[in-house]
């Protein structure tokens, strides 16, 4: 689905992301792993045309999409979650939905005039949509609270609940589980393992946590120094000495993370 070769991304001499290749296959769920500065969230926000590498080239199925912009990868169905902006935080989670882009008639002149009966049409059905996506999500009791009152895990879910409103092919997730509890990161979990199952959603995830990544994730890959150090399953991984190595060279808490144990 995603074919990464030689990436780069240097901020001035440093190299965030220094040669980075790799494949993700579709319909898989991709765990992404690294100690803290590998630049895994540099090589996301390359791949999802946030930034501009400085050298290299990503393909989506074959088509050439190196340095497309967001809007224009969002079009293509490759979706990076965003934090709910703080604009739309007096919204209500429902209205957050029905804002996402994705054919609405929009507000052009003839619309105005002509197409009154269309877009309230369109209306009813983007927030059919968007109930249906708090349903999925098991929080259909947020449809009407405010995004900027609910907590920080429900929002991760919002974020999530935000790419179902398109049809997404592959989303990019960076970090969901931090700072959220134990109950509702199984939510995330659940309805991520749903989305891969139920509507072949490809998902690449960064993720600390070697619980979730063992429970959501088909295949991992860990990054360190802005390169792909080791692929297979997290069993694999956790067993490879040049993985121990890297995260044991960034310091003891970089080590528990790659075992597990509470940071
Ligand atoms: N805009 C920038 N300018 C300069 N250096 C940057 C910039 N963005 C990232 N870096 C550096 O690139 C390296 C990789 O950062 P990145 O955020 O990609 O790592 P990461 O693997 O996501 O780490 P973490 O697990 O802590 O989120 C870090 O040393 C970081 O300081
Ligand atoms: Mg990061």
């Amino acid at each position: 689905m995603i074919e990464v070769q030689d990436l780069h991304r240097h901020f001035g001499g440093f190299r965030a992301v220094d040669g980075a290749s790799l494949r993700i296959e579709p319909g898989s769920i991709t765990g992404l792993i690294g100690p803290n500065g590998a630049g895994k969230t540099t090589l996301f926000n390359v791949i999802a045309g946030v930034l501009k590498p400085t050298s290299g080239r990503v393909t989506m199925a074959g088509e050439d999409i190196t340095g497309l912009s967001p809007h224009v990868l969002f079009h293509k169905g490759l979706l990076r979650t965003f934090q709910i902006a703080h604009e739309f935080s007096s919204m209500t989670c429902r209205e957050n939905l029905m804002m996402v882009p994705g054919g609405q008639s929009g507000e052009t002149l003839w619309n105005t005039w002509f197409g009154r009966k269309r877009i309230a049409n369109e209306e009813r059905a983007l927030r059919a949509k968007a109930d249906e996506v708090l349903e999925f999500l098991t929080v259909s009791h947020l449809a009407e609270q405010r995004a900027g009152q609910i907590s920080g895990g429900q929002k991760k879910l919002l974020e999530l609940g935000r790419t179902m409103m398109v049809d997404a092919k592959i989303v990019f997730l960076d970090e969901v589980g931090a700072g959220v509890n134990r109950t509702l990161l199984n939510t995330i979990g659940d309805a991520i393992i749903r989305l891969n199952q139920e509507r072949n959603y490809t998902f690449v995830v960064i993720e600390h946590d070697m619980d979730f990544i063992g429970k959501i994730s088909d295949h991992v890959i860990c990054m360190a120094e802005g390169k792909v150090l080791a692929e297979g399953s997290l069993a694999e991984i956790k067993a490879n000495e040049q993985v121990i190595e890297a995260y044991l060279g960034t310091g003891l808490k970089n080590k528990d993370q790659l075992e597990g144990a509470p940071t």
